[in-house]
């Protein structure tokens, strides 16, 4: 409030004691400085100065009235594409913004990655919507950037390009028989469930009593939930149809989560272990010996990890308590952790056609905290299961031969999201940090790269004159026989979704077949 009334005062205090102007110029002629001669050479000068003002001041004016709206294309409708646009729409009031997505519906991983039973981690589609909405932002789907169109291409439509692609491969293991049936990517896995339309067939083999989750993030959590869940507690969920019939039949009783390193270094962040250890008709299977020594050394670990690690020791070491005793006694179905064991081999069946176990390298730990190494000590130990799910992270992809690309890393090489060498190309996301965060996560980075962006725009570091935006990439898609869907077309989609689910109370039943979904919007 201050500085606002401070500034008031000072511009009302200057309107009351300026010279009486004719027009906008000042009238020096009258004043006593222009009859002493002495100041005649000094008022001249200041005139001038005053005069040459107002000509840049009428100058600045009709630049921003000239100017032309930045044009400005995002590849990728997951959370950091819808982020980037949010900040770009709010901050510059002209700033337009076209979404480029490979499928033909909108928000990524929200929609073929967050689990079925976590509806209220989706509401994020909400905010994503009106953005989508607003009449300076343009949904693009069906537009495979890379294959359909090129960057270089983009770059030359727009004045600024972000790509917000995120992590579309999963991590290999590396190890042998990872090519046998009964071996899948949670990726492949967790696209299956909430219809993926690439992963609609992948019908996993559920026959088997014992499947193997190997890494120990949230996404191995996930993946054992929906494993273990009575299936009947995801009828009302989003789950595909195809999925909840699959888990109905499954005959999967115990699935054990593997981690290379120790109870200190899982990935998982405590409430998805809560939601784990209190799932419905199962119960925990942790040993107690991973344990020891850990309650002297969990007080010098941050607090989220102190707090991980106390539930961990107190799953492991204590007797439940009542409510959880009640629940556990009649569990037909475990899950467990085992810690120290780092992937070696897919063992094959005896006809050698699927898989059948698993062999783990026992490990040792190098070092202590979040950087100990798991270092293998040369004992082994074979794990009978006839379901692999390789959980060990995604990976990115480059996109285009002109984009650089850090395979190590499997990001884009930027500076808080400027593309390193290359003006006016920006990241966000995973694509920008690396497969790990979560929503809010990449909220923040994908609002900095925003502001970046920004940034370039007022220093003038973006290319100047008028950019010819989806005009010119309209015609390029259409010589190519691209046919992109609008947000008003998937809003077509996303009716039909909620009408099909409305029959079984589910919140929407998926579309899963691209065909079709471009039938109904009458392709
Ligand atoms: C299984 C799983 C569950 C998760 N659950 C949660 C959760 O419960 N809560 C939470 O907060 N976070 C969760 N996360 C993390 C969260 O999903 C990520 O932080 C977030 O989705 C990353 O956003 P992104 O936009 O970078 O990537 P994405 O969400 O993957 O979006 C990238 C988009 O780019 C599109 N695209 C890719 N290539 C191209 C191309 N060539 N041309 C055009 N478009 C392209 C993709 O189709 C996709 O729509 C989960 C992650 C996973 C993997
Ligand atoms: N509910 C939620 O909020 C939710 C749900 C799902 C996903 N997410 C987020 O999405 C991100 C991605 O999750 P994620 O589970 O895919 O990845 P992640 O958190 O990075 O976990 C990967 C796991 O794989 C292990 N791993 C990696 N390479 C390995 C190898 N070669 N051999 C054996 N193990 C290996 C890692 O162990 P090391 O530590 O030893 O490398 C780690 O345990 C995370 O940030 C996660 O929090 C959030």
């Amino acid at each position: 409030m201050a500085p606002r009334c401070w500034r008031w005062w000072h511009w009302s205090a200057w309107r009351r004691t300026r010279p009486p102007l004719p027009g906008s110029t000042p009238n020096f002629e009258g004043s006593d400085e222009v009859r002493d001669p002495a100041n005649a050479k000094v008022l001249r000068k200041k005139r001038r100065r005053v005069q040459l003002g107002e000509k840049l001041g009428k100058l600045h004016l009709l630049t921003l009235l000239l100017e032309q709206p930045p044009q400005i294309c995002v590849v990728g409708s997951g959370p950091a594409g819808f982020y980037t646009a949010q900040h770009l729409l709010k901050h510059h009031p002209q700033a337009h913004v076209d979404i480029y997505e490979k499928q033909l519906v909108p928000f990524g991983l929200v929609r073929f990655g967050v689990a079925p039973d976590h509806p209220e981690v989706k509401n994020v589609i909400n905010t994503f919507t009106q953005t989508a909405r607003s009449a300076r932002c343009a949904f693009r789907g069906n537009v495979v950037v890379g294959r359909d169109v090129a960057v270089p291409e983009l770059q030359a439509a727009y004045h600024a390009v972000v790509l917000s692609y995120g992590a579309e491969d999963h991590r290999a293991l590396e190890i042998p028989g990872e090519e046998l049936p009964g071996v899948f990517s949670a990726r492949a896995f967790v696209g299956w469930y909430n219809g993926l339309p690439e992963n609609r067939e992948l019908a996993p083999d559920l026959s088997c009593d014992t499947a193997v989750i190997l890494g120990q993030g949230n996404v191995a959590l996930d993946v054992a939930r929906i494993l273990l869940t009575p299936p009947e507690h995801l009828e009302k969920t989003d789950i595909t149809e195809a999925a909840l019939g699959v888990l109905r039949q499954s005959r999967v009783k115990t699935v054990w989560i593997v981690g290379r390193r120790g109870p200190l270094q899982v990935a998982f962040t405590i409430k998805e272990l809560r939601e784990m250890i209190q799932l419905p008709g199962t119960r925990p299977i942790l040993d107690p010996a991973d344990f020891l020594g850990l309650q002297d050394r969990i007080k010098e670990v941050p607090r989220p990890r102190k707090r991980l690690t106390e539930l961990l020791l107190r799953t492991a070491t204590e007797k439940p308590g009542t409510e959880d005793a009640a629940r556990q006694a009649p569990a037909s179905r475990a899950w467990g952790l085992r810690f120290f064991r780092s992937p070696q081999q897919v063992l094959p069946s005896p006809d050698g056609r699927r898989a059948a176990g698993i062999r783990l390298a026992v490990t040792r730990l190098e070092g202590v905290g979040e950087a100990a190494r798991a270092v293998p000590t040369g004992d082994t130990e074979d794990l009978p299961c006839g379901l692999v799910l390789s959980s060990v992270g995604y990976k990115s992809r480059p996109i285009d031969p002109s984009v650089p690309f850090d395979p190590k890393l499997g990001v884009i090489p930027n500076m808080e999201g400027r593309v390193v060498d290359v003006p006016g190309l920006y990241c966000s996301g995973w694509v920008k940090r690396g497969p790990t965060g979560v929503i809010a996560t990449t909220m923040t980075d994908s609002f900095l790269t925003g502001q970046m962006l920004l940034q370039d725009l007022k220093a003038g570091l973006l290319p100047p004159g008028p950019r010819p935006g989806y005009a010119a990439i309209e015609a390029l898609l259409s010589s190519r026989g691209v046919r992109p869907v609008s947000f008003s077309d998937w809003e077509k989609l996303d009716a039909e979704e909620v009408s099909r689910g409305k029959g079984a109370g589910k919140p929407r039943e998926k579309l899963l077949d691209p065909q079709e979904m471009l039938g109904l919007l009458g392709r």
